[in-house]
């Protein structure tokens, strides 16, 4: 039998004084992740609209803790990941965001 171990890895995002509060950014792994900085709070979730694969880092629009995408403009809600309004219709997986040392990381599977 074969034990499959999934591992996790901190990915190092960016200082915390470069992504200031009411801002997105891109973190280009495979898939890439849209982090965000809500009130100073930072997040994290799929970088591509569920709906066609728009950048929502760099395509989107903030707005009252929601990312709008550029393209068809459905709306999710940065802190869930939720839909919030169509025409998307799956959640954005979220990720989880730890910042060590005035540094930004994301945690994903490795
Ligand atoms: S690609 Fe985002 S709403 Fe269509």
């Amino acid at each position: 039998m074969t034990v499959t171990e999934k591992s996790e890895n901190l990915v190092r995002v960016c200082a915390v004084e470069e992504l200031a509060p009411g801002n997105v950014t891109r973190v280009n792994l495979q898939p890439p992740i849209a982090v965000y900085n809500i009130e100073g709070e930072f997040y994290a979730t799929a970088d591509w609209c569920s709906h066609d694969k728009s950048s929502l880092a760099d395509e989107g629009f903030i707005e009252n803790g929601e990312i709008e995408c550029g393209w068809h403009f459905a709306k999710f809600c940065i802190k869930t990941g939720a839909v919030t309004a169509p025409p998307a219709a799956a959640p954005l997986t979220k990720y989880e965001v730890q910042v060590v040392d005035g540094a930004v990381y994301v945690l994903v599977e490795g």
